[in-house]
């Protein structure tokens, strides 16, 4: 059977292409989209990795956690961004209780994330709780990347979205859960909002490789939020995040422009009509 089709063709980014870059030095540079245009552009760019983060439960239906976000819900971002990427890693987040119940349940839900979807991966939250869960999903084939640290589906039990593991009791745990998840078959791990020195010691620590959001310099690669980094979302300003873009303010600009010019009279003009 031919593995020759039109994607196999192009230099694509693989799990293990993102293990090789930990091995070789190369940052490793991931941003989630959650639809089909966001995810050509930033395709296009050359990005290693497009995460279709449950993060859509905020920048795209307004909750104010990712508690909401369904399977269903997941499964509809994660086909849109898939039909728009031709060379990228597109991982999916399995949302809040697909995967908890049971394993059975679990294998199930990465399973439609992968043959309805189009996923090429599934991200999960968790630690030593999860471990059981990664080895038997991985075993069915299906790469897994891990998530610690501030775990966002867990709000309700930690009550903030402040850093985590600045405890040594907390710190310690984390470390060994990280180690427990490469154990488990995981390809790589997002550590999010936790101390850089922590980073440092579970990146150091590891084979596989560890993606920062709020966790320093030192992991092997970082992600941010696409709407975050575009500026597109105005008001949320943690002290990791680097705004690349003023979106807000261009968008903005356009739709004043657009408004003005139809209450002028000005749009459409004499080039921008059919005769
Ligand atoms: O849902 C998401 O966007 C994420 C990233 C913050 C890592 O999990």
């Amino acid at each position: 059977m031919s593995t020759q089709g039109r994607k196999t063709r192009l230099d694509k980014v693989t799990t293990q292409t993102v293990v090789n870059m930990k091995q070789s030095g190369e940052k490793i540079s991931m941003l989630t989209a959650y639809d089909f245009t966001m995810a050509s552009i930033v395709d296009s760019a050359g990005i290693d990795v497009i995460l279709v983060g449950d993060s859509a439960s905020n920048v795209m239906a307004g909750f104010d956690t990712t508690v909401p976000m369904t399977l269903e819900h997941m499964i509809y971002h994660t086909s849109c961004v898939v039909r728009g990427v031709e060379r990228a890693l597109v991982i999916a987040d399995l949302p809040f209780m697909s995967y908890q119940v049971t394993i059975k349940e679990a294998l199930i839900s990465a399973g439609r994330m992968m043959k309805e979807a189009g996923a090429h991966a599934i991200k999960l939250e968790g630690g030593r709780y999860v471990a059981d869960t990664v080895k038997r999903i991985v075993d069915a084939g299906i790469p897994v990347m891990g998530h610690l640290g501030l775990t966002p589906q867990s709000i309700y039990k930690f009550g903030t979205y402040k850093v985590r593991a600045k405890e040594e009791k907390e710190a310690e745990e984390l470390l060994e859960d990280a180690r427990l998840l490469e154990e488990a078959g995981v390809f790589a791990i997002v550590l999010e909002k936790i101390p850089t020195g922590l980073a440092k010691k579970v990146t150091e620590s590891l084979a596989v490789p560890t993606i920062g959001i709020g966790a320093g310099p030192h992991c092997d690669g970082q992600v941010l939020v696409l709407h975050d980094m575009l500026g597109l979302n105005k008001d949320f300003s943690p002290r990791f995040l680097r705004r690349y873009a003023d979106l807000h303010s261009e968008m903005t600009g356009a739709v004043t422009s657009f408004m003005k010019d139809v209450k002028s009279g000005d749009f459409p003009n004499e080039n921008e009509q059919y005769k």
